[in-house]
């Protein structure tokens, strides 16, 4: 069965498995968005299942609702939940110092939210989306769809004082058609290829009428949980060992990949 996973998913899914360690019974917890937390959410649901982890679930988006649904995860609102005990997500950047770009797939508001709602946020993720600085990826930035070119307009504007390499915006689109995110809004993508100076960026971004929120998870992440295509995975916890890296083989336990193919 392990076969049968790339090497890519064979990483997400290590890195998924492996964060499921700090859940435990009675526990809110907020359930990521994307790839990498799909699996998580699998992950967990097997446990509901197979080990009668009692678990309430708060998605951050309606397509990770629906697949917690599906696989026996209760789902509960965040006002239902007010306070989680941990959010595990995936991102599409993270740095030395655990600092984020969300929003690939267009959930970064409702991830923010989440994750800052909890007592840690843990992030899974395959080794290449370790960066040196942030930026590569373009940095997603959630608008209102009134007067949106205005606010691109005032983004680009704002870009020029900014430390940045690259400056062009652009929309996202879905087959010809605006994304629209689970908010009714739109999604900005900034191509800055380097941000030099991320917090800056983050505070005057949100300043600007008409940004609901931007993609960068600025001393939010606790814990970066990092799998391998051979099965093993990097822990940095914030908390623990100074934040020195502890190494794991998730493949020791040789069943792992036929469970959840069975
Ligand atoms: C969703 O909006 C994003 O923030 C995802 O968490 C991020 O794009 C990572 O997705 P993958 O796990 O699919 O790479």
């Amino acid at each position: 069965m392990t076969s049968e996973l790339s090497p890519i998913d064979k990483a997400k899914f290590v890195a998924a498995k492996q964060a499921t360690e700090y859940v435990k019974s009675g526990m809110k917890v907020g359930l990521g968005t994307g790839s990498t937390a799909a699996w998580l959410v699998q992950c967990l649901g097997e446990m509901v299942r197979d080990e009668g982890l009692k678990i309430k679930g708060v998605p951050t988006s309606s397509r990770t609702g629906q697949l917690a649904r599906d696989v026996g995860i209760e789902v509960i609102t965040l006002d239902e939940a007010r306070w989680l005990d941990v959010t595990i997500d995936g991102a599409d950047e993270y740095d030395g110092e655990l600092n984020l770009i969300k929003g690939g797939g267009g959930a970064h508001l409702q991830e923010k939210v989440v994750a800052t709602a909890s007592d840690r946020m843990i992030v899974i993720a395959d080794a290449s989306k370790k960066v040196d600085t942030l930026g590569a990826f373009p940095l997603p930035i959630e608008v209102i769809p009134f007067g949106m070119r205005t606010t691109q307009a005032l983004i680009e504007e704002t870009l020029i004082s900014q430390d940045v390499l690259g400056r062009s915006v652009t929309q996202r689109m879905v087959g010809g058609d605006p994304f629209v995110t689970d908010e009714g809004n739109f999604i900005l993508d900034l191509h800055l290829k380097r941000i030099g100076n991320a917090r800056q960026l983050s505070l005057i971004l949100n300043q600007i009428p008409g940004v609901v929120e931007n993609g960068l998870f600025l001393d939010i992440c606790d814990v970066v949980i990092v799998g391998h295509g051979d099965g093993k995975v990097t822990v940095r916890d914030s908390a623990e060992n100074d934040g020195a890296e502890i190494h794991f083989n998730v493949l020791d336990d040789t069943n792992i990949f036929a469970d959840m193919n069975d």
